[in-house]
């Protein structure tokens, strides 16, 4: 998709060349003596349309207007939100034929409502097709998105087309299916992604991962004829002596299970439990776009979890790359035995912080279901920036604790800890577990099992959550230019996620 920025009003939109045209109406809407307002006015009083979410009407060759299509779409207070889904509403419902579209925004929209229609958009014209044989492809090619002051957004504009780039990777990457989509896949695609952006990539295979002494990710790709690999991306946008932000995404790119094996009804959704693997790939291919001066490295252990003569089985003890031994009760919590490898290894690089990404447990999908992620932090500032860019981004999360008592139900007599607590506080127990490899830095946690993908009729990837990955990168690269304007005053690791820096960038774009 071609996204184009524009100072468009009404007036100017009216002679806007495109298929259809999508006036967005807010209740502040004040009709002049253009055509569109025009329009716009005498449909409102003549009940036909209001600003209202959800409302629409279309309009076929009206007086004055160039777009053959005009809709007219309601987005009641013209807040972020509600620009997303009058928007997504609206593209959605665009049939075939359909290949330029422009969309004239409310007069008083900023940069973050710029950012929600172009999010929309994206998210709305992405069709999955790859592996049909007669694939019915979204035919819209270029967006036009007028605002009253495109300079202004030209910002917000840019990270939300760099973001949807990235987002749509991760979709794509979460939909294909296992048998495609392997682990050796996935490092095919990391380089690509790599090459593209101009920075490293390096794919580790099984005797890599011995020599590293990866005990525990080992024991989880063991049950599968699929080789294991270990992804390591580095973005370098700093110098040298910056420390890294590094992510870690959880890759099983299939969870049967293992031995504990899953029931059958809907095992097919385990091919989305490499969705934060996907992620990281996804805000990669972001990085590659943005080009943020800031140094980012990418981790993904990625394997299938299968039960086989080989496979490991409860009770096993297995050691992790940290020398700590873990009891395998359930070879169903594996995503959490493949992480903790990752977080040892994140230790090489310094990082200022780490944020691991995994569907992690259903135990999150009771507790938040598709609307937030869960957030576990052990780190303030870090929290902070990342919950303020998951509500930047329209892609929100939701702060969990990490009390010790937590931790508790992880003791056993056979090894330092076993790899599941009890029933409860599914979640909680789980960050507990991988908070034992990640005391070395400031360290995030985020749980995607519930906001990953869709289940039911409109199944598949979100690609959540690279929105807010993306932001909260872009923030630290405005955190580290403010860091080097005052190298004295600020302790590096305050500034690492320093949101008066953030507030700043956003008092700027706030209407
Ligand atoms: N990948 C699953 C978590 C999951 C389940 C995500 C359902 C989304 C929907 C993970 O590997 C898993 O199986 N977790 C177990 C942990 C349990 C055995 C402690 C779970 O949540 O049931
Ligand atoms: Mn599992
Ligand atoms: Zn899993």
């Amino acid at each position: 998709m071609d996204f184009e920025l524009k100072t468009l009003n009404l007036d100017g939109a009216a002679s806007e060349k495109c298929d259809v045209l999508l006036v967005l109406v807010d209740e502040s809407f004040k009709p002049a003596s253009d055509a569109l307002s025009r329009l716009a006015a005498d449909a409102v009083k003549a009940r036909a349309f209001e600003a209202k979410p959800g409302k629409t009407l279309h309009a076929w060759r009206a007086t004055g207007v160039q777009a053959p299509r005009v809709l007219l779409v309601g987005c009641g207070d013209g807040s972020p939100r509600r620009i997303h889904s009058a928007v997504h509403g609206a593209v959605a419902s665009l049939r075939s034929g359909v290949r330029r579209i422009a969309i004239c925004l409310p007069q008083a929209a900023n940069g973050r409502a710029v950012r929600a229609a172009v999010s929309a958009v994206a998210e709305a014209s992405y069709v999955y097709i790859t592996t049909k044989s007669k694939p019915e492809a979204c035919e819209i090619e270029k967006c036009v998105v007028g605002c009253a002051d495109a300079a202004a957004s030209k910002a917000d504009f840019e990270a939300a087309r760099g973001a949807a780039a990235g987002i749509a990777v991760a979709r794509e990457l979460g939909n294909l299916p296992p048998n495609v989509a392997t682990p050796t896949r996935l490092g095919e695609e990391a380089k690509r992604i790599a090459k593209s952006g101009g920075f490293q990539c390096e794919v580790l295979g099984p005797r890599e991962v011995e020599k590293l002494r990866m005990g525990a990710f080992m024991a989880v790709a063991q049950g599968s004829d699929e080789p294991l690999r270990f992804i390591v991306l580095r973005y370098q946008g700093a110098g040298a002596s910056d420390a890294p932000v590094v992510l870690v995404g959880k890759g099983i790119t299939f969870d049967s299970g293992g031995i504990s094996i899953k029931p059958s009804p809907e095992m097919d959704e385990m091919k989305f439990d490499m969705g934060g693997a996907a992620s990281v790939l996804g805000t990669f291919r972001a990085l590659a776009e943005l080009k943020p001066r800031l140094n980012v490295v990418g981790l993904v252990p990625a394997c299938e979890n299968l039960p086989s003569g080989r496979a490991f089985k409860p009770g096993d003890v297995v050691t992790s790359m940290s020398g700590q031994t873990i009891e395998v009760l359930n070879t169903d919590a594996e995503g959490r035995l493949i992480l903790c490898d990752a977080l040892t290894y994140a230790e090489r690089f310094k990082p200022r912080a780490v944020v691991d990404v995994a569907t992690l447990t259903g135990a999150c999908v009771i507790a938040l279901g598709g609307v937030r992620s869960g957030l576990f932090a052990t780190d303030e500032a870090l929290a902070a920036a990342l919950q303020q860019a998951g509500d930047v981004a329209l892609d929100p999360c939701w702060r969990m604790p990490l009390d010790d008592e937590y931790g508790e139900g992880l003791k056993t007599q056979f090894a330092d800890m076993a790899n599941v607590g009890g029933r409860p506080a599914g979640a909680v127990t789980a960050a507990k577990f991988l908070q034992r490899f990640a005391g070395a830095y400031p360290w995030a946690h985020l749980d995607i099992a519930g906001t990953a993908w869709k289940g039911g009729a409109a199944k598949g990837s979100t690609g959540r959550p690279v929105g807010m990955l993306v932001e909260y990168l872009l923030s630290q690269q405005q955190a580290a230019v403010a860091r080097k304007a005052a190298p004295r005053s600020a302790a590096p690791r305050k500034a690492a996620a320093e949101p008066a820096a953030r507030r700043k960038r956003s008092a700027k774009t706030a209407a």
